[in-house]
Parts: C-alpha cells; sequence; structure tokens
C-alpha cells in the first residue's frame, strides 16, 4: 500500500461523512453535539420558497445518478393545490458497486432525518416516506432508532419545534429489488402494488405517490441539505466544479489496496482517487473501471485525468451516474466482467418492456456461447444490434443501462472477445454453463 502524498490528501472534503468516526454517530446526542439539528432551527424561521430558492442557489444535483438539479425539482411541486404532498427518500441503493447511501444512513442516520425534515418544510409536505432496501437490515434498525429519537425530542409529529409545522416520517422497507430503485416503480412499492414504473408524463411531481405531488430524491441529495443551510449556498459552491458543486462521496471497489467511501470535491480524478486509497493491489494494473456502477460506459487507463464530475465524464463518453468506481486490472477479463452485470440486468428485468426483457435475455446467451469458447464474428455484430434495439427504446433506464457495459467493451477491448472466439483464450465457462444458449 502506498501513503497518499500530503497534497492528494487535502483533496477530501468530508462534509457528509465528517461524523462517521466519532462514536456512537448515530445517536442523536453526539449528532445534537457536532452541529445537528442547528440547520432546522434555522430552516424553520425561514419562509420555504426562500429554502427552495437557497437549494437552487446552491447548484446541488441529485445523487441518485441523474444528477437532476435539486431546487428546480422541488420548485415543479404545485403549490396552493389542496392536495396532500410527500417527499419519498430513494434508499433503494441497488446499483451494483454503489455503497454511499448505506454508510451514511448506517453512521449518521440523523443528518438523513434532519434533511428529510427541512425538505419536507420546503416543499410543505406533512408525510414523508424513507423508501429502503430490504436487505439492508441494519442500516433500517439505525433508521428506525433515529426516527424514534426524533419523535422523543420533538423534531417530529405535531408542531415541530413551536413552529406549526407538522411532519410524520416512515421508514419502509422493500423487498430488494433495482428496479424499486427507479422512482416509478418505487412509488408503486410503495403504494403496495408490485414495483414496475409508470409511464410519464404525468411526472411525480404532480401525479407522485398517491396520485399527488411528490418529491424523490436520493439519500446524500437529501443529507446535503441540512448543510447546504448551515453553511449557504456561496460556502456550498466553493467545492466542486462550476456545473457540479458541492463534495461526492466516492465509493471505491475491486482492485485497490484500501477500498471504501472517499469524499472529495466534485471534479477529483480518479488517478487521486487512487491515490487516496493506497494505490492498486500489488501486482494489479488498472486495465478498466466504471465511473458510476455498472450501468455506465467503461472507462480505461486513458482515463485516469478525467474529472468526475457530470459533465467531465459525459465528455469522456460515460455518466456520472452513483459516483461508484469499480476498479478493475490487467488480471480481469472485461468479457467476463460484461456477462456477470448482464446477467443481474437479466435477472432484474421487470419484464414489462420487450426490448429490455428478451434483448437481456439472448445478450446473456450469447455472452454464455463466447466465453464458452463457441462464439463466432456475427455474435458480436447480434451484440451491437441487440443494444441498439435496447437502448432508448426501453421502457426505463434499466434496458438503456445494461447496454453500456456491452457497447463500451466492445469499443475498448473487442481484441478480449476475439481471443475467445479465436480460439487464443481459454473458455471460462463449460458446456455445461451453456444450458438454454442456443
Ligand atoms: C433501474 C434504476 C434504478 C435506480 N436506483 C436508484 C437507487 O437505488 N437510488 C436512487 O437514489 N436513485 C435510483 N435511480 C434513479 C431514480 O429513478 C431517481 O432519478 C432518483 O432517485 C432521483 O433522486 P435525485 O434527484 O436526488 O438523484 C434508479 C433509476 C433506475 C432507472
Ligand atoms: S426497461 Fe426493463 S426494467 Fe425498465 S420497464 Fe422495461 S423491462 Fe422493466
Amino acid at each position: 500500500m502506498t501513503t497518499p502524498r500530503p497534497e492528494t490528501l487535502a483533496k477530501l472534503t468530508p462534509v457528509l461523512t465528517k461524523r462517521w468516526l466519532s462514536p456512537d454517530a448515530w445517536r442523536i446526542g453526539t449528532y445534537e453535539k457536532l452541529d445537528g439539528y442547528a440547520a432546522l432551527r434555522k430552516a424553520l424561521k425561514a419562509h420555504p420558497d426562500d429554502l427552495i430558492q437557497l437549494i437552487k442557489d446552491s447548484g446541488l444535483r441529485g445523487r441518485g445518478g441523474a444528477g437532476f438539479p435539486t431546487g428546480l425539482k422541488w420548485g415543479f411541486i404545485p403549490q396552493g393545490d389542496g392536495k396532500p404532498h410527500y417527499l419519498v427518500v430513494n434508499a433503494d441503493e441497488g446499483e451494483p458497486g454503489t455503497c454511499k447511501d448505506l454508510p451514511l444512513m448506517t453512521h449518521d442516520p440523523h443528518s438523513l432525518v434532519e434533511g428529510v425534515i427541512i425538505a419536507s418544510y420546503a416543499i410543505r409536505a406533512n408525510r414523508a416516506y424513507i423508501y429502503i432496501r430490504g436487505e439492508a437490515v441494519h442500516a433500517a434498525r439505525r433508521l428506525r432508532n433515529a426516527v424514534q429519537e426524533a419523535y422523543a425530542k420533538g423534531y417530529l409529529g405535531r408542531n415541530i419545534q413551536g413552529s406549526g409545522f407538522d411532519l410524520d416520517l416512515v421508514v419502509h422497507s422493500g423487498a430488494g429489488a433495482y428496479i424499486c430503485g427507479e422512482e416509478t416503480a418505487l412509488l408503486d412499492s410503495l403504494e403496495g402494488f408490485r414495483g414496475q414504473p409508470r409511464l410519464r408524463p404525468p411526472f411525480p411531481a404532480t401525479h407522485g405517490l398517491y396520485a399527488s405531488p411528490t418529491v424523490v430524491n436520493n439519500v446524500g441529495t437529501i443529507a446535503s441539505v441540512p448543510y447546504i443551510v448551515l453553511g449557504g449556498a456561496d460556502w456550498w459552491k466553493t467545492m466542486g466544479t462550476e456545473k457540479s458543486s458541492g463534495p461526492m462521496i466516492y465509493s471505491l471497489s475491486g482492485r485497490i489496496a484500501n477500498p471504501g467511501q472517499f469524499e472529495c470535491s466534485m471534479g477529483i480524478t480518479l488517478r487521486e482517487l487512487i491515490e487516496l486509497a493506497g494505490g492498486m493491489q500489488p501486482g494489479h494494473n488498472l486495465r478498466f473501471w466504471t465511473p458510476g456502477g455498472s450501468s455506465t460506459p467503461l472507462l480505461t487507463a486513458e482515463h485516469l485525468d478525467v474529472p468526475l464530475d457530470f459533465e467531465g465524464v459525459a465528455a469522456a463518453g460515460s455518466i456520472l451516474g452513483t459516483t461508484a468506481t469499480q476498479i478493475f486490472s490487467d488480471q480481469d477479463c472485461p468479457v467476463y466482467a460484461t456477462y456477470r452485470w448482464l446477467e443481474f440486468y437479466h435477472h432484474e428485468s421487470c419484464g414489462k418492456c420487450t426490448p429490455c426483457r428478451e434483448g437481456n435475455y439472448w445478450m446473456v446467451r450469447v455472452y454464455r456461447r463466447i466465453l464458452a469458447g463457441q462464439g463466432t464474428h456475427e455474435d458480436l455484430d447480434t451484440l451491437l444490434d441487440t443494444c441498439d434495439n435496447i437502448l432508448g427504446r426501453s421502457f426505463c433506464g434499466l434496458g438503456d443501462g445494461a447496454t453500456s457495459s456491452v457497447t463500451s467493451s466492445l469499443k475498448y477491448f473487442k481484441q478480449d472477445y476475439l481471443d475467445y472466439i479465436e480460439g487464443r483464450t481459454a473458455p471460462k465457462l463449460s458446456d455445461k454453463q451453456l444450458v438454454g444458449a442456443h
């Protein structure tokens, strides 16, 4: 493991992660000692519209993958419409490689609860939900405990801190389906239906939960709110880049010495992140990586200096996504990695639309054939043609995301495919694993 240079270490900007290492960081007492709920007191004295404007001014963009401007989203909620409004926090975190929301909820659940209260006050919601993935039992327990503590201290419930504002917060555990992270499928699931995406428009801002105006935001987005309220929009913008403001929690996994979460200003590069993580594992050289989970096109060692913000990654031909950098080395096979991701998308496809349901089914079979040493050159055209029929033609982003690693691995690593097809690489799958592949 190599030690990061002081100038690289200085790039760490612990904001959302600043309490994570404090003893009992998840308890309300610790949270209050470390600035906790101070932002709420300040927010409750402000007009809700001013809070929406503050979030707009900060340039905060959604941390759930698409980077939609948060203040703009809040501003879409119609006011004075006489309908109940809802805030729903997306805590599903199912994107392969992504691990920023779960540690946040485990280590510092009150920052999310405080963000929920402020955001609900801003959009005039009296009921909020945190939809958390079913398998995340430990984080859900921590969250439920934090919610109870917040009720006991008068931060939730009726007449919060004497402000006249009421809010109830429910932590709802899903059953563990990747598609339930898609915001409209999440709303269906929350209403008790099978989680499948809804047709848009109408959008959740007007017809969301129970056909009422709803904001759906990621955990990291909402947990950023108290810091912006306390520190101000200008302070927030001192971190990050012009169009991608603030700090970001980057999760690093794979062939690096010290995997985990590193919070840095947006725009840091993978070269710097790897240095922060103690370098690559001994004997491994970087070959390919995902900038934001498996739904984002692969990048290579040529892209080590790409700024990891929304614009920088897009200019390099990929997507910032969930900032889940999965790092693969010269000892890893891009064909096999892509196959494993496709198995995931095939398994998680909700089946509602044909391109994703059938396309992923068939692509898995083509990959099995290639990896068993029985692929043909035409298989590569079939893969690209199938991706062409999925991308932009699927009902939701799951289908689009499934094609990312296929097209990008064919772009950068076609030789690896040819090596299987032309017999230079030994098959990775046996004939037995080919069942159903033809
Ligand atoms: C298949 C799929 C899975 C998704 N999973 C998540 C998720 O686990 N968490 C999340 O915040 N957003 C997820 N999203 C994005 C959400 O639909 C939505 O854009 C996001 O919750 C909005 O929050 P933000 O504006 O704060 O980023 C997913 C999208 C798709 C298409
Ligand atoms: S793209 Fe896939 S997950 Fe999305 S609606 Fe279609 S079948 Fe379901």
